[in-house]
């Protein structure tokens, strides 16, 4: 049967009322890769899946969410939607309130959002507003705008969000016939551990065997949950993780004491590092925040190498392992390009073209 996308899925799991109708752009169903050669690097013995969410249709997780909170939406005759987003998130709402023939309403900080996400925001139609402040700040503008007017909040704190987005976590279960030992993801907002602990719970049906643990990354340099207090000018180069109050940041350590797991932080230099390693060894690129996942399970194998008799470190051996991609490489080709060495250029002779790779 050919796919119909989420709600026809897993839609019989999710929490939707009844008034919904469907929106879909045939979301999810993202591959879960091997990466073996990537194992090997992080010291191998281990086995790690790729849950590769940049191959849904704006090319971010944020679709799985936006299926069901537009549907939502829609349904109860709603006309406009509203978010506040580094990118991602205003990507998807705009192409869903698209296809849904609502408006959609962006919010971004200034000069922080990646230049594919803006893109997509305003390919697809959305009112994007530039905020002079943080994510933060366009947050907290939003959800007063939405509790004054009749305009549909479509961030994660919308609880439709979160149940479209459990269904990555039965995806991979699904895939692997249980859950994984470990989870890693990259934490900002804190909606996408939020989901993925509540979708393994779920649907393990409470067996305790069957839950992973979590591992929540942030970047050093915005890392409230990790400080253990909001951050008034979170910094670093993974943009769509640039966040300093998260609105799920009490369920994201829930997530991580539960599962028995923890949240970490990593540099921006270790996540820019892993974004390359990803690429070139196993052919997979991933914008920045989406690498930040595998840097922190690199940094806490590394320190369970370092310190084997500390209870710190991760010991990963015999284990299986996910780390969740969150979204494409494309959307933030700068990055890459900005400290490029530009390829050589050749006169189109034969004898040049030999030259330059026979080196002769
Ligand atoms: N990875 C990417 C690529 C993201 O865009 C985001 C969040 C996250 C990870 C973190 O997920 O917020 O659920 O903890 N991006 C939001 C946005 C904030 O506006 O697109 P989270």
């Amino acid at each position: 049967m050919t796919y119909q996308g989420l709600i026809h899925t897993y839609g019989h799991f999710l929490d939707l009322p009844i008034h919904s109708r469907t929106v879909s752009l045939l979301e999810g169903r993202t591959p879960l890769i091997r990466a073996d050669n990537l194992s090997r690097h992080l010291g191998g013995g281990f086995e790690l899946f790729i849950k590769y969410e940049g191959l849904n249709p704006t090319g971010s997780f944020k679709d799985r969410g936006m299926t069901a909170a537009v549907s939502e939406a829609l349904g109860r005759g709603a006309t406009t939607v509203i978010c506040a987003s580094t990118g991602n998130t205003a990507a998807s709402a705009a192409a869903y309130a698209a296809r849904a023939g609502m408006k959609s309403i962006v919010l971004i900080p200034q000069g922080k959002v990646a230049a594919g996400k803006l893109a997509g925001a305003i390919a697809y139609g959305a009112q994007v507003i530039q905020i002079d402040g943080s994510f933060d700040d366009a947050l907290t503008m939003v959800v007063e705008i939405t509790n004054k007017h009749p305009i549909c909040l479509v961030n994660s704190i919308n609880p439709y969000r979160i149940e479209g987005q459990k269904t990555a976590a039965f995806e991979i279960v699904d895939e692997l016939g249980s859950a994984p030992d470990w989870l890693c993801l990259p934490v900002g907002n804190a909606g996408n551990i939020t989901s993925y602990w509540a979708g393994f719970k779920q649907y393990s049906g409470l067996k305790s065997a069957l839950l992973p643990r979590m591992l929540g990354v942030q970047a050093a340099g915005a890392a409230p949950l990790v400080l253990g207090h909001a951050v008034e000018n979170p910094e670093t180069v993974a943009t769509a993780i640039r966040i300093g109050k998260p609105a799920r940041g009490e369920q994201a350590m829930q997530a991580a004491e539960e599962s028995q797991g923890r949240i970490i932080a990593v540099s921006d230099e270790r996540i820019l590092e892993m974004q390359k390693l990803l690429a070139k060894l196993e052919g997979i690129w991933v914008e920045p925040a989406s690498a930040t996942g595998l840097a922190g399970l690199a940094a806490e194998i590394e320190s369970g190498k370092r310190r084997p008799e500390a209870l710190e470190g991760l010991k990963v051996e015999g284990q299986k392992v996910v780390a969740v991609c969150t979204g494409h490489g494309l959307k933030d080709s700068e990055i890459i390009t900005r400290d490029m060495q530009k390829p050589s250029v050749v006169p189109p002779r034969l004898d040049a073209l030999e030259e330059v790779i026979l080196g002769n």
